[in-house]
Parts: structure tokens; C-alpha cells; sequence
């Protein structure tokens, strides 16, 4: 009997770009019971994306509520000036984006200093290439599966290439760095970015909607990634 290789179990972020805000923590206590790995939270400045988000003051708030995670992913211009502002409200890794930013290798190092996680964030027109000579430094690559900006988008297909790129670098250099990917994430999408390799789903819409409560929409896209991976070790 062949024994069977261990599968590397799937993390979901909840995004919580599309929550109730009204009602933010009781939903990322919701997301937190359902088994929600980290909290996914989207920063934007009405530059870097055309929309505006949230700040250090929702970090601090979702700190008192939950004991996951905090992941922010900064869309703006300049992050370096707002680094120990969303590590002093709380967050536990930063995800900055490699376009638009002059010393990337500084940014990395300043989050690094205060000892927390770092990620790169790609947008879908990057080529994974740019990540080469960083990926020694950081922790998370985060490779956006819609343009930045907005949630409730289409998955573009045509970023899975990449994700399978992304993910034989890291292979390659041998250090424990996640692939995760953002956008248009849902139970039919899922599965195609798990089987490119992703091993962090961030999902909005899927995950806070109205349609269902947010441990069901939990529970479907935990099988729908799963069973995924599952095949994928089972045939590997
Ligand atoms: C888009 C954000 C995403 C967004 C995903 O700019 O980075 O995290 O919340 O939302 P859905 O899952 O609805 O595409
Ligand atoms: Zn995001």
C-alpha cells in the first residue's frame, strides 16, 4: 500500500474589505471560530488604488477582539511613513507592494527591525522576476489575483502562471516563505490557485456576504481548497 504524502493544509485570510462594518467584530469573531487563519486587512490611500479604506484605528480595534493574526496589506504610496504606525496599532505581518516604491529592500528592512512579518505584494501585470532578488527577506509573497483596489472582482486565470512561478522560486531557495494570493477568491477559484501552489487564500466576498452566514461560507471554501490539495498530494 502506497502511504500517503502529507498535504500541506490551506490557510484562509479572511479580507474584511467586504464585512459589515456596522458589525466588524462580531464578524472577525465569527471568522475567528470557523477557523480563520489570520485577518486580511486592506489599507488604501486613494492614490496608489482609486479607493479609500481604513486605517491604524480599525488595527487597534480588531486587536481587542481577536486573538489572530493581524495581516495588513498596504496599497499606498510611501508605506515606510506609516509602518510603526500599523505595528503599533497592532499588526503582526506587513505586505507591501514592489511597484511604485524606490527602496523596497529599506522597507523590508524597517518592518524586519521590529521583528514582524514581511510579505511583497505583486500586481497582476508584475512578473514574479522582480521578486528574485528579495525573497530572501521576506515572508509572505502576496500575488494578487485581481487589480488592486477593490474587492468583489473576477479572478484573472491568467495570473496562475505566475502563482506556479512564484512558488518553484521558493522551492528552489529552500526557506520557508508563503505564497498567498488575493482577489476574486471563491470556492470555484480556490482550487485552480491551490493546485498553482498558493497555500494563503484571501477572500472578501466569499467569506462576508449576504447570501450566508460567514462559518458557511467558511466551511465551503475550506473544502473546496482542501479537497484540492488533497488530490494534488494524492497524485504527486
Ligand atoms: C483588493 C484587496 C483584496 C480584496 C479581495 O484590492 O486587496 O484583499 O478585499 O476581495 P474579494 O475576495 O471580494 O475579491
Ligand atoms: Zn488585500
Amino acid at each position: 500500500m502506497n502511504a500517503m504524502p502529507p498535504h500541506r493544509a490551506v490557510k484562509l485570510a479572511p479580507s474584511i474589505l467586504a464585512a459589515d462594518f456596522a458589525r466588524l467584530g462580531d464578524q472577525v469573531a465569527e471568522a475567528e471560530r470557523a477557523g480563520a487563519d489570520r485577518i486580511h486587512i486592506d489599507v488604501m490611500d486613494g492614490h496608489f488604488v482609486p479607493n479609500l479604506s481604513m486605517g491604524p484605528e480599525v488595527v487597534q480595534a480588531l486587536r481587542r477582539v481577536t486573538r489572530l493574526p493581524l495581516e495588513t496589506h498596504l496599497m499606498i504610496l510611501n508605506p515606510d511613513l506609516f509602518i510603526d504606525a500599523f505595528l503599533d496599532a497592532g499588526a503582526d505581518a506587513l505586505m507591501v507592494h514592489w511597484e511604485g516604491n524606490n527602496d523596497l529592500s529599506r522597507t523590508l528592512r524597517q518592518v524586519k527591525a521590529r521583528k514582524k512579518r514581511v510579505g511583497v505584494a505583486i500586481n497582476p501585470a508584475t512578473p514574479a522576476a522582480v521578486l528574485e532578488e528579495v525573497l530572501s527577506e521576506i515572508d509572505q509573497v502576496l500575488v494578487m489575483t485581481v487589480n488592486p483596489g477593490f474587492g468583489h472582482q473576477h479572478f484573472i486565470e491568467a495570473t496562475l502562471p505566475k502563482v506556479r512561478r512564484v512558488r518553484q522560486m521558493i522551492e528552489q531557495s529552500e526557506r520557508p516563505c508563503q505564497v498567498e494570493v488575493d482577489g476574486g477568491i471563491d470556492p470555484q477559484t480556490a482550487p485552480l490557485a491551490v493546485a498553482a501552489g498558493a497555500d494563503v487564500l484571501v477572500a472578501g466576498s466569499a467569506i462576508f456576504n449576504e447570501t450566508e452566514s460567514v462559518t458557511a461560507a467558511m466551511r465551503r471554501l475550506q473544502a473546496a481548497a482542501h479537497m484540492t490539495e488533497k488530490a494534488k498530494c494524492n497524485s504527486g
